[in-house]
């Protein structure tokens, strides 16, 4: 089992720890393809409690998803997946993820994981996960893991180093918790300040898929920041 350092259990007002505390928190994975079914068990494996949130928890490729996942995950409806949840991850369509998020019930107070990408930014200067928010104002929304395709999220080191992913909210706690959860999976994860940065560090995004896709690097490419 990997270590948990996830010593932002500070910043659930539900717990009181002290840093560098090992806290085992629930949280609800809501979506059950490529990026749920990649950060789940790299969740469950630092001994979290994963419980996804599927349209059909009872069908096998999702029991075979807890089954692999282990740690006591288990599978529900997403609504009954993020009760007693201390986190949520949206690992849904950009497109719906607005209204999958309105469809949760009660948010207050969770930390909501936001890497869904919608398949045109928004028009405006707000990055979807501000809009989400403005959704679920009691809710701690954080962007994170958007511009890294599941493929390293499964495996954020390379031969070379290891890939970023840059954490964004407004809720310097919550920015805190999914910092050391990203951290503790194995990315190099960047502090890049209050959800609004999310509008400039989704730019990446259309980088990443250039040289994906239009260069032919293939999927397996991320990025990684360096510092002096
Ligand atoms: N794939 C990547 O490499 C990657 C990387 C970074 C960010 N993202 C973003 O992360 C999000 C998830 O990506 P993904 O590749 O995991 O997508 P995906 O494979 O299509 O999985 C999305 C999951 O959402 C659930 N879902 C689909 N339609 C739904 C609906 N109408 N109502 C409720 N739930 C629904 C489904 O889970 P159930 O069948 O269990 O209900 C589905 O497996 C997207 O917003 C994407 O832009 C993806």
């Amino acid at each position: 089992m990997k270590r948990i350092t996830l010593a932002a259990a500070v910043a659930l007002p539900l717990f009181i720890a002290t840093a560098n505390t090992a806290f085992a928190a629930k949280i609800a994975v809501i979506g059950t393809g490529n990026v749920g079914s990649a950060l789940g068990p790299e969740f469950a494996a630092l001994g979290h409690t994963v419980v996804y949130g599927s349209r059909t928890p009872t069908d096998k490729d999702v029991q075979d998803l807890v089954a692999k996942t282990g740690h006591g995950a288990t599978a529900t409806t997403q609504p009954e997946a993020v009760k007693g949840a201390d986190m949520v991850l949206l690992a849904v369509p950009g497109n719906l993820a607005v209204d999958i998020t309105k469809s949760l019930g009660d948010l207050s107070g969770k930390i909501i994981i936001d890497p869904t990408n919608a398949p045109t930014p928004p028009t405006d200067d707000r990055s979807s996960s501000q809009i989400i928010a403005s959704f679920v104002p009691t809710a701690r929304v954080v962007r994170a893991f958007n511009t890294v395709p599941a493929e390293v999220m499964l495996n954020p080191q390379f031969e070379s180093g290891r890939a970023s992913t840059f954490v964004c909210a407004d809720d310097p706690l919550a920015r805190v918790t999914v910092l050391s959860l990203a951290r503790d999976i194995g990315f190099d994860a960047v502090d890049a300040g209050p959800l609004k940065s999310a509008c400039a560090i989704d730019r990446l995004l259309a980088v990443w898929r250039v040289l994906a896709f239009d260069a032919g690097l293939g999927r397996n490419v991320a990025f990684e920041l360096l510092r002096r």
